[in-house]
Parts: structure tokens; C-alpha cells; sequence
């Protein structure tokens, strides 16, 4: 079954318990948490001080999303707040594979995040063998509400088609611009988990688990 991860960035951020507790009956989901530090990308979200409870109010995973320069720096702070996945952006780590060397010591699973003008080549193969979560972002990181770039599928069918060939089993993400009018066609590209800010977060909250299950 697909996982759907419902993006917090989207929540409404003064009502943040109710927001995580409204997906309390839904079935496999991640929250997908936006640490965003306003210079590796221009905006600010929260770090360490919010995150620290969230695992208090759910059952759900919980898996964090780095956009932020100097990665390495939040490894060993977030390890003790209950996150069951941590990504990096390739892109902003200079060391990548001690990066996930030292992820897989704290956390249950690792994941690397490319943005969308990333190709994958630049992952050397055995670096697949390494990691349990491919981020492919399909917007440029920074904010929800933008607008799914088409460019990336083909990304993602060459990730599922590498992973087959290397009889790997790590999960293939996507984040950015997904609706209930892409996501079967990010499915059967290759995609396993599909993030999902506005599209859910924008419904009443009533119906945010209709909107998770109608992405999968
Ligand atoms: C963007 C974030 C996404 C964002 C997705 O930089 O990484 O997780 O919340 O939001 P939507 O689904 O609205 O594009
Ligand atoms: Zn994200």
C-alpha cells in the first residue's frame, strides 16, 4: 500500500495538536516534518522545540525533511525525538556517505532528498545500497502550494528501474506539488511514498483522510 505522508508545513501551525490528531484512525501514513533553516532555503520553519513533542500525540511515523545548509549539525539533535526517518539534501552535504553512516547509528532509516534539476546520477551506485528513502523533489524546496514540475517523473521511473536492477529495496519519495490528478501516475512511475501539503491540509478537516486515501 502507498504511504502517504501529510506534509505539517501546510497544517495551521496554532492548532497543531488537532491538526496531528485528525489523522489519528488513518492507516499508513508518515508525518513529514519541513525543517527549513531561511539560508539553504529562503524560508524558516521550526527545529528542534516543536519537534521534541510530536511523537507525544501520535502513533504515526514521523519523518523529518531537512532544507537546511550543515546538515551534519542537526544529526545527534533531533536523534532522541522519536523521528523514525531522517533525509539530507545531497546537494547541500559536502560528506555525504559518512552523513548516512552516522543517520543509520541514531535513527531507524535514512533517506537522501534530490531537488529537481539534481539528476541521479550524481549518487554513485553503492550509495543505493546505503540508504532506505530516495526523496525525489518534484517542486523546488521552500515552500507548499507550488506547482508539480513534470520533469522529474522520468527521474523517478530511472530510480525504480535502478533499484530493480541493484535487487534493492529502499523507498522511492516524492515531494511537492501532489494531487489526487498525479498521484497514480507517480505510482506507477515508482513512487512508494507520496508527500502531500496542500492538497490534504486544504480540505476541511473532516475530510483530510479522504484526501490521503485518495492518493493511493
Ligand atoms: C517543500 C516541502 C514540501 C511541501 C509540499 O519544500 O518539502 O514537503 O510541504 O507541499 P505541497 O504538497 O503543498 O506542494
Ligand atoms: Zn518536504
Amino acid at each position: 500500500m502507498t504511504i502517504v505522508s501529510p506534509s505539517l508545513l501546510s497544517a495551521d501551525f496554532l492548532n497543531l495538536r488537532q491538526e496531528i490528531e485528525a489523522f489519528d484512525k488513518a492507516e499508513q501514513i508518515w508525518f513529514h516534518l519541513d525543517v527549513m533553516d531561511g539560508h539553504y532555503v529562503p524560508n524558516l520553519t521550526f527545529g528542534h522545540t516543536v519537534l521534541k513533542d510530536i511523537h507525544k500525540t501520535t502513533k504515526h511515523k514521523l519523518d523529518a525533511h531537512l532544507m537546511v545548509s550543515n546538515p551534519e549539525l542537526y544529526i545527534d539533535q533531533f536523534a532522541n525525538l522519536g523521528l523514525h526517518n531522517l533525509t539530507f539534501h545531497w546537494e547541500a552535504c559536502l560528506h555525504q556517505d559518512s552523513m548516512i553512516a552516522e543517520i543509520k547509528k541514531r535513527y531507524p532509516s535514512v533517506g537522501v532528498s534530490l531537488n529537481p534539476a539534481t539528476p541521479l546520477e550524481v549518487m554513485p551506485e553503492y550509495i543505493f545500497s546505503n540508504i532506505d528513502l530516495l526523496l525525489i523533489m518534484s517542486v523546488n524546496p521552500g515552500f507548499g502550494g507550488q506547482s508539480f514540475i513534470e520533469g522529474v517523473v522520468d527521474k523517478i521511473k530511472k530510480a525504480s528501474e535502478l533499484r530493480k536492477r541493484l535487487g534493492l529495496n529502499f523507498k522511492i519519495q516524492v515531494d511537492g506539488g501532489i494531487t489526487d490528478k498525479n498521484a497514480k501516475m507517480l505510482r506507477q512511475a515508482g513512487a512508494d511514498i507520496l508527500v502531500a501539503g496542500s492538497y490534504i491540509f486544504g480540505a476541511e478537516e473532516a475530510e483530510y483522510i479522504n484526501r490521503v486515501e485518495s492518493l493511493r
